[in-house]
């Protein structure tokens, strides 16, 4: 290389200074490019995706048999929910074996194949990490329960009994809402945040942070490509389990949260689990505040990649939602993360109801156009996106009108305790059809055959009868169903960087009908406009005949009323390129 002389040094450098102080500011999330940043997350809700024995559940088998129709959706990666095996007090989030495959599922060669034939297709994989918790029938819980001074006791929490009852904590599953269980074996209480059969994990024990680190590096050798960890901004804890103000429960996400030394065992986990291989990790839950998200998320903290906070799906309400207060949600979060950090976007998953019935018009009129415009949001957002099966064809609520039907044990434990502590339980029930999560669990529905192609048995929890209209095999005839339209959405985001990285502008604020919003990067512009109501709606934002309409969920683009504004139908959706 030519050595410069110093004046010549001097000038070189003073050129560099400048053009870097003249380059436009660029955020660093966008700067800082990365797969899973890129990624179209489809989360496939085993149990109930596609049967291929008859038992009635859904198997790895049968993914397998359904893995060209996944790819055929163009999404990147496919998060599983648990698989391991259980005794199913909760679907698979009481885990009795992490290194083991759960009967119903099928073996550990169903699941190489099921990671073979992801990566021959190009997708990533990512496994639920349940960690905050195990089943009551895992080895190290059996052990420590057995005595006071097993080797495993230090494996969950204990209290014993002789100290008297423990400061109340509360859990979201019990039937007492009674997060500590009296286990007369040792005489102790054992902590369970979620079911009677899902004790929590003592984090502050190094010896079982070590186990979950192994059994995760086991994951990852295996080829799998991300965690999700599941429930873990409650992991840590304060063990001398003070007392809590009266009522916490109404805020408890505020004492549960981001405890003790959460960030350090993720910080360690990250070292001893992520930095080695190239996987992703999100979390579900982020706290209570922004500053709470970022700590989990920012960068060179070197903890997660992104977490998912509900904010925005606890907006919808049976009664309705105001569409100014989803904006500005989605608009806080989006700013918030725009300079760093990162974060999932999402509107339903297999704890929520169903994505049109919550967010958007399940009536026959409007199901089409409303699940078409919720997808659009969802696919033009910042952030990763996290789509939930079955939504790609607007699954809709069940429904259902008796207790008996429902399979969830939060919703049959709130049912009783409801009815012990005189409760309406006609209320309870008319609000599950909207809210309660097994909506979201009732099996995929492939076609108009019998229990919509699910299964040849009995499926484990009712078939929507609206099967025989709302189905795969109709929509893949049809060139404008919502599956044909959620293809041409994943493909706009795959090919449009500006979709993923580029800069979020909220146009048209105070509209209570409307959202419309524009994505830019690098000279890459679009504009988003959305009618999230059921009658005809103005937007003020401004295109002329020459603006291209990339894609929109009626036959033809939206009416330009003038140069200012544009009228759209009931739900209707479009996308602009400029
Ligand atoms: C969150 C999971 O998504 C949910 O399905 C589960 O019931 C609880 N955590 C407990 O693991």
């Amino acid at each position: 290389m030519k050595i410069l002389s110093s004046t010549s040094r001097i000038i070189f450098s003073l050129t560099l200074l400048l053009a870097v102080a003249c380059e436009p500011k660029k955020e660093k999330a966008a700067d800082d490019h990365r797969w899973w940043k890129e990624a179209i997350v489809y989360q496939v809700y085993p149990r109930s995706f596609k049967d291929s024995d008859g038992d009635g559940i859904g198997d790895l088998k049968g993914i397998i048999s359904k893995l060209d129709y996944i790819k055929s959706l163009g999404v990147t990666a496919v998060w599983l929910n648990p698989i391991y095996s259980s005794p199913n007090d909760d679907n698979g989030y009481d885990i009795s074996d992490y290194r083991n495959i759960m009967k119903d599922f099928g073996t550990m060669e169903d699941f190489d194949a099921l990671v073979k034939g992801m990566h021959e297709r190009g997708i990533k994989v990512i496994m639920d990490v349940v960690v905050n918790h195990s089943s009551d029938e895992h080895e190290w819980f059996k052990q420590s329960r057995s005595s006071r001074t097993n080797p495993y006791r230090n494996y969950y929490h204990w209290w014993n009994a002789d100290k008297g009852k423990p400061a109340y904590r509360y859990s979201l599953f019990d039937v007492n809402h009674d997060a500590w269980k009296y286990d007369s074996i040792s005489d102790a209480y054992y902590l369970h945040y979620f079911s009677r059969k899902q004790p929590d994990l003592n984090w502050e024990n190094p010896k079982l942070r070590q186990e979950i680190y192994d059994m995760m590096k086991f994951w990852a050798e295996k080829g799998i490509d991300g965690y999700r960890l599941d429930a873990f901004q409650f992991a840590a804890k304060d063990t001398l389990f003070p007392e809590f103000p009266k009522e916490f429960e109404k805020d408890f996400v505020k004492y549960y949260a981001m405890q003790g030394n959460l960030h350090g065992y993720l910080q360690e986990m990250n070292k001893e689990v992520f930095s080695k291989y190239d996987v992703m990790s999100v979390a579900e839950g982020a706290g209570k505040t922004f500053e709470d998200a970022h700590n989990l998320v920012d960068a060179d903290r070197s903890e997660l990649n992104m977490a998912y906070a509900f904010d925005g799906v606890d907006i919808a309400k049976p009664e309705g939602y105001s569409l100014l207060k989803f904006k500005n949600t989605f608009s806080k979060w989006d700013s918030a993360f725009a300079a760093k950090g990162w974060i999932s976007i999402f509107l339903a998953n297999h704890d929520q109801a169903r994505m049109v019935t919550r967010f958007g018009n399940d009536k026959p009129e409007f199901r089409d156009a409303s699940s078409k415009m919720l997808s659009t949001f969802i696919m033009t957002m910042r952030g990763t996106p996290y789509y939930y099966n079955g939504d790609e064809l607007g699954m809709t609520n069940i429904r259902f009108d008796k207790i008996e039907d429902y399979r969830d044990v939060p919703t049959h434990n709130e049912y009783l305790y409801q009815k012990k502590n005189g409760g309406d339980l006609n209320k309870l029930l008319e609000r599950l059809k909207f809210d309660c999560r097994d909506n979201g669990r009732t099996p995929f529905q492939w076609d108009r055959t019998a229990n919509a192609g699910f299964t040849t048995g009995t499926a484990w929890i009712k078939v929507n009868p609206n099967y025989t209209t709302i189905n795969e095999a109709a929509q893949e005839k049809d060139a404008n169903s919502c599956l044909n339209y959620f293809r041409k959405l994943t493909e706009l985001r795959k090919n449009n960087v500006a979709l993923v990285y580029g800069k979020y502008t909220l146009l048209d604020k105070g509209n209570e009908k409307i959202y419309a919003y524009t994505r830019e990067d690098n000279g890459e512009k679009f504009l988003i406009v959305l009618n999230f109501s059921d009658s005809n709606a103005n937007a003020a934002v401004s295109v002329d005949a020459n603006t291209k309409a990339v894609l929109f969920n009626y036959n033809e683009a939206p009416v330009i009323a003038n140069k200012d504004s544009i009228t759209l139908r009931p739900y209707e959706a479009v996308v602009y390129k400029f």
